[in-house]
């Protein structure tokens, strides 16, 4: 590759590059400056995170890694993308490749999951897999609120709030099962794709 130093870096921690980050995602998604802005300065060292891809000072690429409620040891990976004048250069593998790394070893995550609609072909060479939907929304331990305290569903010790003098409260109903929200029953047009992070890179 004819770059000089390649980097992917938070972008938290570079915020000079707010404003080129919120250009290069405008120019392939066009959205509104403040919504996009807002979206890049929630970036942080805990998910959500986006990570930039420079050569030098220059910026070449950017991607956002969002939770995934219902699977902790994973997340999402969305708006990849690579400087129009410089694609089909590996940039997006070689940004890919240190995504993967920091996840890795960063976050210590052994997943990650997007969706695509044109671009499967490009996450399957880098060893992306077809998988069900799943839903970036929702717990993965539905929690009741009692106001004294909360009841996790299967942690029999966390039990009802004491009412003094008064007889205990019937128990709360059924909570629903935690599991991710995969689903069949989502109806959708893109692909939906995964990586494990265990063992050596593709
Ligand atoms: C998708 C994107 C990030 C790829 O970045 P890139 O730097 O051009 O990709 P690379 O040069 O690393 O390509 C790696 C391989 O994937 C292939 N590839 C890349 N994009 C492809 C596509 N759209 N369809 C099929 N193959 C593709 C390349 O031909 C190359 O194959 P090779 O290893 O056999 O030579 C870039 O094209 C981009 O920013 N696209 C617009 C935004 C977008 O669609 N992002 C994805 C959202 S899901």
């Amino acid at each position: 590759m004819e770059f000089k130093n390649l980097r992917v870096k938070p972008l938290h921690k570079f915020p000079q590059y707010l404003i080129g980050c919120c250009d290069l995602l405008n120019d392939e998604w066009p959205r509104s400056r403040t919504a996009r802005m807002l979206s890049l300065e929630a970036s942080s060292d805990k998910l959500p995170t986006s990570l930039i891809l420079l050569d030098e000072e220059v910026l070449l690429g950017h991607c956002k890694l969002t939770p995934i409620p219902s699977l902790p040891n994973s997340c999402f990976l969305e708006a990849v993308v690579i400087k129009k004048s410089m694609r089909g250069k590996k940039l997006g593998t070689h940004l890919m490749r240190q995504v993967e790394e920091y996840c890795r070893n960063v976050l210590k995550l052994d997943m990650i999951h997007l969706s695509t609609k044109g671009q499967e072909q490009f996450y399957a060479k880098l060893g992306y897999e077809v998988c069900p939907p799943i839903s970036i929304f929702g717990s993965s331990i539905p929690t009741i609120s009692t106001g004294t305290t909360s009841i996790q569903k299967g942690d029999s010790k966390l039990a009802a709030p004491c009412i003094p003098g008064g007889n205990p409260p019937p128990p709360p109903p059924p909570l629903p099962s935690p599991v991710p929200t995969t689903a069949s029953t989502l109806k959708t047009s893109k692909t939906y794709m995964c990586r494990h992070l265990v063992g050596p890179t593709k």
